[in-house]
């Protein structure tokens, strides 16, 4: 059994950014200074051995997280296993400080959907998702941490609230979570959640990492698009979040229209200039 716990074993990364393609070659030339890089994992999968080798020169210089958006860990289809040690065999490979996956569903009945789907805050669903946390994290041999996402609509069947839910899901699986910022923000907006609320009832021992991302107002509600840069409301909220748990990794996500490195670059500095005046540690 796990049981993930950041209060003896507190990182001191700040601010990191996605590794993408168009950048490869730029950082392996320049060594940019940035604390850390996030790798998604599903875009390697049947990555060649070049891709791979270059990946690992960039790793002896940063740190990395490991990102998927395919386990579909709230499914109640089988975990495919053939899919996990893919993940794994990256894992071993890459040795990053950080795994993680959505709370989500992505398919069912063997259809998958390439989509974060929001679940039902039940109590049966606690239980459904915390017992598959539990078997990706015995396979793996390591906590992973599980992600809230944004979503566009809420379900009757909801028991408790979503600081509740991926409380107790990490709570009884061992797992720790990986915040993101704009995801509550955006359920703040699309959903009418109390966003600070959300931030205050989420333990500070259980995060292992947060996201930053831009999202895009469409009419009558807020698209995750990650394809800009942060907004100012949710930088507002950031510096709450920094102000009730203390520096955690942040990510920067930008996963549409990539921007040029620089451009990244900036954001993250953005964000390791409010860890500095917020955070003692
Ligand atoms: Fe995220």
């Amino acid at each position: 059994m796990f049981k993930f716990d950041n209060t003896s074993r507190r990182s001191n990364l700040k601010s990191g950014i996605g590794l993408r393609d168009p950048h490869l070659e730029q950082i392996i030339e320049e060594k940019p200074n940035i604390g850390w890089f996030e790798i998604i994992t599903d875009n390697l999968i049947n990555a060649d051995e070049k891709t791979l080798q270059m990946l690992e020169k960039i790793r002896s210089d940063y740190p990395f997280s490991l990102h998927s958006v395919g386990t579909s860990i709230g499914s109640v289809d089988d975990l495919n296993f053939d899919y996990l040690k893919e993940l794994r065999k990256l894992s071993e490979r890459l040795e990053p400080f950080s795994v993680s996956e959505h709370l989500c569903w992505s398919g069912a009945h063997g259809v998958h959907l390439h989509d974060l789907f929001p679940l039902p805050m039940t109590e049966e669903t606690v239980l459904h998702v915390a017992e598959r946390v539990e078997q990706i994290q015995e396979f793996f041999g390591h906590e992973i941490l599980i992600e809230n996402v944004s979503a566009y609509t809420d379900f009757v069947e909801s028991e408790m609230s979503e600081p509740e839910f991926i409380t107790q899901i990490a709570r009884k699986s061992g797992s720790g979570i990986l915040l993101d910022i704009n995801n509550i923000f955006i359920n703040s907006k699309n959903l009418g959640l109390d966003a600070k609320k959300y931030v205050s009832e989420v333990p500070k021992n259980l995060i292992g990492e947060m996201h930053l991302a831009g999202g895009e107002q469409r009419e009558g509600y807020i698209l995750d698009s990650h394809n800009c840069r942060v907004w100012d409301e949710v930088w507002d909220l950031y510096e709450y979040a920094l102000g009730s748990y203390g520096q955690i990794p942040t990510l920067i996500e930008w996963d549409n229209d990539i921007p040029e490195l620089s451009v990244l670059i900036d954001e993250a500095a953005n964000a390791n200039r409010r860890i500095d005046s917020i955070c003692v540690i």
